[in-house]
């Protein structure tokens, strides 16, 4: 009996902490109002979107010592630790009937334009679309919200944020995008 797919992935996203569910949730409606903006079909943005809700579904495999850590700096053996999360969420995913893009979207998530990014050092656009575009949500939501070791920051601070990692982190036409939504419809991802 083949279980429904979003009935395992609510599960899967109920093992993890709070914040970490509510940014999935946030950074899944901010990746769709950006494919969705940028003109892409239908089944795009649904895996956007997907790709966005489920893109650190990898970190359930992080231990209680890095999840729980308030302090800025990690240490090596920690932040190796986390780098690992795009490949585990793959692991967990794939065997489940979910698209292969999305599961991509999943795995690149952390990439940067400039190479510098993880798991594999993806460039420009050996990186999927989708998951440029969850990136530059994944960014935005982490800047503008309350982590352990961060006050969040206004709407207006981050995107200047935004426009300062363009090009070298991140897509530099899915900024402006970006920006021009959040403009559009301030924070609130409530849509
Ligand atoms: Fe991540």
């Amino acid at each position: 009996m083949q279980i429904p797919k979003l009935t395992l992935i609510a599960a899967v996203l109920d093992i993890n902490d709070r914040y970490t569910r509510e940014h999935a949730r946030r950074v899944a409606i901010y990746a769709r109002r950006l494919a969705e903006r940028i003109s892409l079909n239908a089944t795009a943005v649904e895996n956007i979107r997907l790709g966005g809700l489920l893109h650190d579904i990898g970190k359930i495999g992080l231990s209680a010592k890095v999840l729980n850590n308030t302090h800025n700096r990690l240490s090596d053996d920690m932040l190796a630790e986390v780098r690992r999360h795009p490949l585990m969420g793959v692991a967990v995913l794939k065997d489940l009937d979910i698209p292969a893009a999305v599961i991509d979207f999943v795995q690149y998530h952390h990439e940067k334009m400039d190479g510098t990014g993880y798991p594999f050092g993806l460039k420009n656009d050996q990186i999927p679309l989708g998951a440029r575009i969850i990136r530059v949500a994944d960014c935005f939501d982490a800047i503008t919200t309350d982590r352990p070791y961060q006050q969040h920051k206004s709407w207006i601070e981050a995107v200047a944020i935004l426009r300062q990692i363009s090009g070298t982190d991140l897509d530099p036409e899915l900024v402006a995008a970006f920006i021009v939504d959040i403009k559009e419809n301030l924070i609130s991802p409530d849509d």
